[in-house]
């Protein structure tokens, strides 16, 4: 594996001609990031990943400053999986002089972890646009997690890129809560808590899925949720999930949650 700080070097180093899969992170790797880089693995001759931490997408500083950090780990696991290239650049080397560290939102896209973190997806539309600009790849992968992000860096690639996107299903522990490098730093309690919310939405869309009039029922839930100790619901809304509007049926709906657990903010889509 070749690392590489600096994007211009990447490129000189790097054939894009070939078929090159990227994928994009913040570090704290876990299997969902794993699963990401072996689809990559599997269909491209050569595997990139990006460890940044994005500045421009933490819309307060002290969820910036208390993102988890493990690179030392982060590299040994990228050692053991065999990829190409890791590119770790710098919040400068990213955003060089006069690059936009936003980048705007339709109205309607302003719904959810949009409306509720303002200026978070303008910040991630920026830098995966930044990173797309400078490197070509054939192929970028995103999972299903952050699928809000997912459905918005799609539109924006298809507008402006010939990078084909990739998602990839959401990975579950054993007690079904979506793996994400904020669970770190959960304590042992606030998973079962997380558990708890996970097993009690997929139940839930089951039971939609066979008679969608149920959703009448969502502010039980929401009751349910917010009733246990230190949880918070943000959001938790039922949209299409092709467009996210609010129309949908019991064939192609999804159940949308943003919570905070114990002061750290959580999102999963079931
Ligand atoms: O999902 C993430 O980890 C980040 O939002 C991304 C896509 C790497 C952009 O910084």
């Amino acid at each position: 594996m070749i690392i590489f700080k600096s994007i211009n070097k990447l490129n000189k180093e790097v054939n894009f001609k070939a078929n090159i899969g990227f994928v994009p992170t913040m570090g704290s790797l876990h299997k969902g990031h794993i699963s990401l880089i072996k689809s990559s693995k599997k269909i491209c001759q050569k595997t990139m990943v990006s460890i940044f931490i994005n500045p421009s997408q933490f819309n307060k500083k002290s969820d910036l400053m208390s993102y988890p950090r493990n690179l030392k780990k982060d590299i040994r696991i990228l050692n053991e999986l065999k990829i190409d290239y890791l590119l770790v650049p710098n919040a400068k080397e990213v955003y060089k002089k006069n690059i936009k560290k936003k980048i705007n939102l339709n109205k309607k896209d302003k719904i959810m972890c949009a409306k509720h973190r303002p200026g978070h997806f303008e910040g991630v539309l920026a830098v995966i646009n930044q990173f797309l600009e400078r490197l070509k790849p054939k192929y970028i992968f995103f999972g299903e997690k952050d699928y809000q992000q997912l459905y918005l860096i799609k539109k924006l690639i298809n507008k402006k890129f010939k990078t084909k996107i990739i998602s990839c299903s959401t990975i579950r522990d054993k007690n079904k809560v979506a793996l994400s490098s904020r669970n770190t730093l959960l304590t042992h309690n606030d998973m079962k808590k997380s558990s708890f919310v996970a097993k009690l939405l997929i139940n839930f869309k089951n039971k939609l899925k066979k008679s969608i009039y149920l959703k009448k029922n969502l502010n039980k839930i929401i009751f349910e949720i917010n009733n246990l100790k230190n949880i918070k619901i943000e959001y938790l809304e039922i949209r299409s999930k092709n467009n996210l509007s609010k129309v949908f049926n019991k064939n192609n709906f999804k159940i949308f949650i943003a919570y905070y657990n114990n002061k750290i903010r959580l999102i999963d889509n079931y």
